[in-house]
């Protein structure tokens, strides 16, 4: 029985030894010292021992238990640190990997090429001015001309949150509410955004225009070609021409619609510009004197010019952007570029 013991004690320490897994470790530990464990099964064969040995054999015994339970308690003292390092090691910081780079955020290309916009304007001595989003139907089509029923209306069909109230098609009702609340000279600059029932490649339901106004004396068309060609010298260059076509708005008489030679191909025909050479970036005229009758000035002593500048396009020229959709679907790859 000693040998029994003795075996016992030497398999033990052999196994604990081995284990590396505090389950595991536990296991081991009831197999051997539970109630059912091993070491019970041989004190079972106690009362079979001479009675001179017996004491001697029980002390044996005790002495092995109480050996084997420190052992397995060392051991699981050992296992639980060894855990414990192995989780430090893992949140500890590497001051040696590189550092991550914070992204800096920009303002959006549309909102810079709107501010470029309004600098350039500013210096051929026009003032910024706004106007709602949400307007009525008086500002953003009666008092351009356009009554109800009009049919320019059917190309700026839009959202409407009421019959009269409604998402501005265009900047150009800010022309009425400038003129509205003050006498001429008048010179503005009018960015913002504009929405119309529209979406394809260079069309978008939401859009940005900037509208420019002058109205005084004797202001006249050569004015307005004036200030759009300096205008475009100044953001496209010296080399880029520019052409003017007969158009019609209800708002101005007479209309022109303004193209500069296509950037892309400098003027010889490409794609971009469908092999005419000239892409359209604004429409504009001579405000009609209709207009004057709903914000009371005289059309004997005043005259002015009008016109609405397509940003996107703008954008799009300058950059050489295929899709207007690329502005607003916030692909952080796309916008970090400008
Ligand atoms: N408001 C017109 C449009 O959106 C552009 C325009 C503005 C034309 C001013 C003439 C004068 O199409």
């Amino acid at each position: 029985m000693k040998e029994q013991l003795n075996s016992l004690r030497a398999s033990t320490i052999k196994l604990v030894a081995e284990i590396v897994d505090p389950k595991a470790l536990n296991e081991t530990r009831t197999k051997i010292l539970g109630r059912k464990g091993e070491l019970t099964a041989i004190l079972r064969g106690l009362k079979d021992v001479p009675i001179e040995e017996r004491s001697a054999v029980g002390q044996l015994a005790n002495e092995i238990k109480t050996e084997l339970e420190t052992e397995f308690d060392r051991k699981e003292t050992r296992l639980r640190e060894d855990l414990e390092r192995a989780q430090l090691a893992l949140e500890s910081i590497d001051v040696t990997l590189p550092g991550r780079r914070t992204l800096l955020g920009r303002s959006h290309i549309l909102n810079r090429v709107t501010q470029e916009l309004v600098e350039v304007f500013s210096g051929l001595g026009f003032q910024l001015a706004e106007g709602p989003e949400v307007e009525i139907d008086y500002y953003n089509f009666e008092a351009l001309n356009m009554p109800k029923n009009h049919p320019a209306r059917d190309m700026q069909d839009t959202f409407y949150f009421s019959e009269n109230v409604l998402l501005r098609t265009h900047t150009s009702p800010v022309q009425i509410r400038t003129m509205e609340k003050r006498q001429p000279p008048v010179r503005v600059i009018c960015p913002g955004k504009v929405y119309r029932r529209d979406a394809d490649v260079t069309h978008s339901p939401m859009f940005m225009q900037i509208e420019g106004l002058w109205v005084d004396k004797r202001v006249s068309f050569s004015d307005l070609k004036g200030v759009l060609t300096a205008f475009t010298r100044d953001y496209f260059g010296e080399k880029l021409g520019l052409r003017f076509r007969p158009s019609f708005f209800p708002f101005t008489e007479p209309s022109a619609e303004v193209d500069i030679q296509c950037v892309i191909c400098g003027g010889s025909g490409c794609r971009t510009c469908s092999f005419t050479g000239w892409l359209e970036i604004l429409g504009a005229g001579m405000v009609d004197p209709a207009l004057y009758k709903f914000v009371n000035y005289d059309p004997e002593i005043y005259s002015g010019f009008a016109f609405g500048l397509g940003i996107e396009r703008v954008a799009m020229l300058k950059y050489g952007i295929p899709d207007i959709r690329l502005f607003y679907e916030n692909d952080i790859r796309f916008l970090s570029q400008f």
